[in-house]
């Protein structure tokens, strides 16, 4: 068990600059001292000027508390405030933080200092990435997602009208800062869908935390999950999402093992034309999918599959598919999807608890046979 204040290193071990390394601290009420640990980390030597980035909600919530903190320790704080949600993901949102930066007169030695979920994290890394060439980027992030997943590992970027995630750098944080008390005002629906990835993480590659989740009763809702228990669960992902970057960065081959459920899920999303299930419900179909296809090639057990669903059970993520859902549109939309490398769809699939194969071998009659056992 981690103390209540927790520290992952993301470590990139064979790097030329050891400065691109950084911590992901995780620490309730842990807003108030951003400022401090910014100077503790090295930011503010050159320039004092930060840009918070933002939504309406969050700020609403957190804002004043993050620029306090910062001007408290001297810092010469501007905010911005973006539209919430992932239509906003885009090229103009991106040039609102390019004047921004601009007003603000931002230096190279200056900061961003990104406040949200993965849509507002994902925007200002690209634009601290790009910005002068590059600043200083600090990742607050405020979603179970963002926590887990977005804000650790360096992947930035916005969407092109054609495609998700199209645009985008790969840019490593100075520090990523979590204060889980601000899941408290997260909808109930954004916490239970990331819950998907904190499942991934232990089925891809930590046994403990697996074990821990199967554990739990109820992972449905906050509330009934312990203060403990969500700073281990907040401590294992961002080890477990740490340990996969450091050895591959920009996704050569182990990083893609954080595509579980991921290339199923994309396609339920697409042909529901992303009405019926958010991305966390759809990645949690998709693992369902990946664990049966990996049963049915006799690469992993029943009983490890089934332990898997019923913590997807307990989350309270949707395990079925409508009966009338169009099989051939998702065998014909794996085939279109981005991971596709000379024509082969790439499954991760699951060996055991905590370790996973990735295999071409998975043809579109076992996909639609494994989709058909879980129709409505
Ligand atoms: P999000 O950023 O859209 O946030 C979800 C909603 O929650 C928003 O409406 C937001 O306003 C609200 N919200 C956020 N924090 C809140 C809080 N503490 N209290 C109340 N409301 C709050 O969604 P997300 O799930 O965090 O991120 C999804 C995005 O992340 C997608 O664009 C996806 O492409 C990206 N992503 C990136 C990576 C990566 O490695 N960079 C990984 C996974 C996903
Ligand atoms: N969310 C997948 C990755 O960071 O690679």
């Amino acid at each position: 068990m981690p103390d209540r204040f927790a520290t992952v290193s993301v470590a990139f071990n064979n790097d030329s600059q050891p400065n691109r390394n950084y911590d992901v601290a995780i620490a309730s009420h842990s807003l108030k001292t951003l400022g401090e640990k910014l100077l503790e980390v090295g930011l503010g030597k050159k320039s004092k000027k930060i840009l918070i980035v933002s939504n309406p909600v969050i700020y609403k919530h957190y804002g004043e508390t993050v620029k306090t903190s910062l001007q408290n320790v001297g810092f010469d704080v501007s905010h911005l405030i973006l539209p919430a949600g992932e239509r906003f993901k885009t090229a103009l949102s991106l040039q609102k933080i390019y004047d921004a930066a601009l007003a603000h007169r931002l230096e190279r030695s200056s900061s961003i200092v990104a406040l949200g979920g993965g849509v507002i994290g994902d925007m200002s890394g690209y634009a601290a990435a790009t910005w002068l060439r590059g600043i200083e980027l600090v990742q607050v992030p405020t979603t179970l997602l963002a926590m887990v997943d977005s804000a650790i590992g360096g992947k930035t970027g916005i969407n092109h009208p054609q495609g998700k995630n199209l645009i985008g750098a790969f840019y490593q944080p100075r520090l990523v800062w979590i204060d889980p008390e601000v899941l408290k005002t997260l909808p109930p629906r954004e916490f239970r869908s990331a819950m998907a990835e904190v499942i991934k993480y232990g089925v891809i590659w930590d046994r403990e935390l697996f074990d821990l989740l199967s554990q739990s009763d109820r992972l449905d809702q906050l509330r009934y999950i312990s203060s403990e228990l969500l700073q281990t669960i907040l401590y294992r992902c961002a080890k477990a999402k740490a340990e996969v970057v450091s050895k591959d960065e920009k996704e050569g081959n182990l990083r893609a093992i954080l595509n579980y459920g991921h290339t199923v899920g994309h396609a339920i999303e697409s042909v529901t034309n992303y009405r019926l299930y958010n991305h966390g419900e759809a990645v949690g179909l998709g693992m369902i999918i990946a664990g049966a296809i990996a049963v049915e090639l006799g690469l992993w057990s029943p009983e490890e599959l089934a332990q898997q669903n019923a913590i997807i059970a307990k989350t309270g993520l949707p395990q079925t598919l409508p009966a009338d859902i169009d099989l051939d549109a998702i065998a014909a939309t794996l085939s279109t999807d981005k991971k596709v490398e000379a024509g082969k769809v790439r499954f991760i699939l699951p060996t055991a608890i905590g370790s996973v194969t990735l295999s071409d071998r998975v043809t579109s009659d076992i996909v639609k046979q494994t989709l058909r056992q879980i129709l409505a």
